[in-house]
């Protein structure tokens, strides 16, 4: 079977492509690299021993997408391209309506016309907005948004089951994802932020590394074990490889799936630091700041769906996402250009 991965060149692609490669699967790989480095795809071939057939192409390029499957047997298509820039996403709402959606139109357009009706989506918890009920089960109702970035997963999951529902022939998978951290445990490949990080793990990497001077929590107010936000933080390659189990769905033809991809545990900001200076023996300096727009006290999964119908589980615990992430940060601390 041949995937088609786009946005394979970044942070959960590229540790998607190693997985795929290990469990014997083909890939190809597109990305317009506006937020990576085709050096990971490099790495990848070093960890994997396979080439990584690569082709530098937007998602919003209908001539270059027509060619590229006219050209290459595809079977299914695991599609990450897409910006994800939350605060970015509020002042740029058009970019990134026109990029995640009119982009992902496109791709499916063109994968129809190529009768490649088989696709595993990227989505995000962010659609539960403020979730009804915690832990989150996939029954949970969708919510409220509150960035354009946001919408643009919540529209897509509306558009994809949609294009299912009118033609059964289509299988798609939804896999909302709740906060990946972590990196391959190499340490060769990881999160490469741009600018200042947007999630708390790069940034508190960051200052571990000494390249700010501490990280600000931002609210220690919440109604919260310890007044701070709680998240379901799940490893990188634990994620990546609940997308190799998700073909399942693909190759049983089963319609429209949705999962949940977390580990159903929630952690505050103070529970990762702690647990990020044991699991590193390296110290956080923080201060407590006021709360960030849009973010919500509590978020955690019900991960129970993707076990009992993929057979998958996270595997790897706080303290190995802290130590791999810790791994990543210091042998690369300028990201790819290391
Ligand atoms: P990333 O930015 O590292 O990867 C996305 C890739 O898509 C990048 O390599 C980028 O260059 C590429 N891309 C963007 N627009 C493109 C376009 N028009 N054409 C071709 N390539 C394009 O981000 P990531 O963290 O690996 O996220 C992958 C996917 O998972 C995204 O869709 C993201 O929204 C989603 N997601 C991420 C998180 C998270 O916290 N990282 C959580 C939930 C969902
Ligand atoms: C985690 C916790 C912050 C930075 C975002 C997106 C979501 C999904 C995952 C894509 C919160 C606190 C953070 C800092 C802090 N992405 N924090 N100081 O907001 O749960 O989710 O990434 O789909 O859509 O919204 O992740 O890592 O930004 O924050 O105190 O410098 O850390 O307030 O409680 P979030 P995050």
């Amino acid at each position: 079977m041949r995937i088609l991965v786009t946005g394979g060149a970044g942070y959960i692609g590229s540790h998607t492509v190693v997985e795929l490669q290990e469990a014997g699967y083909d890939v190809i790989v597109i990305d317009n690299l506006s937020n990576s480095s085709e050096k990971s795809l490099e790495r990848v071939e070093e960890l994997t021993g396979k080439k990584v057939p690569f082709r530098k192409i937007d998602i919003l390029d209908r001539e270059a997408l027509d060619k590229l499957f006219s050209e290459e047997k595809i079977d299914a298509c695991i599609h990450f391209a897409g910006l994800k820039a939350v605060g970015e996403s509020v002042s740029k709402p058009w970019e990134y309506y026109e990029n995640n959606i009119a982009g992902t139109l496109t791709l499916v357009d063109v994968m129809r016309k190529h009768g490649v009706k088989n696709i595993i989506f990227s989505s995000s918890a962010t659609v539960y907005g403020d979730p009804a009920f915690i832990p989150i089960t996939e029954e949970c109702p969708k919510g409220i948004c509150t960035n354009p970035y946001g919408w643009t997963k919540s529209m897509l999951e509306q558009i994809l089951s949609d294009i299912q529902k009118a033609d059964p022939e289509w299988n798609v998978v939804l896999l909302r994802y709740f906060n990946p951290i972590g990196a391959h445990k190499s340490g060769r490949i990881g999160e490469n932020p741009n600018g200042i990080p947007n999630n708390l793990m790069p940034y508190i990497t960051q200052v571990a590394v000494g390249k700010r001077e501490k990280l600000t929590v931002f609210g220690n107010d919440y109604d919260t074990h310890d007044g701070t936000g709680v998240r379901d933080y799940i490893h990188v390659v634990d994620l990546a490889k609940g997308h190799v189990k998700a073909l399942k769905k693909i190759t049983d033809k089963s319609g429209l799936s949705i999962y949940n991809l977390g580990t159903g545990v929630g952690y505050s900001v103070l529970d990762i630091v702690k647990n990020f200076e044991e699991a590193t023996g390296v110290k956080v300096p923080y201060e407590i700041g006021p709360r960030r727009a849009g973010d919500i006290a509590t978020c955690y999964s019900s991960a129970k769906k993707a076990l009992d119908e993929l057979g998958w589980k996270a595997e790897n615990g706080i303290k190995e996402m802290c130590a791999d992430s810790w791994n990543w940060q210091k042998n690369n601390p300028n990201g790819y250009d290391d």
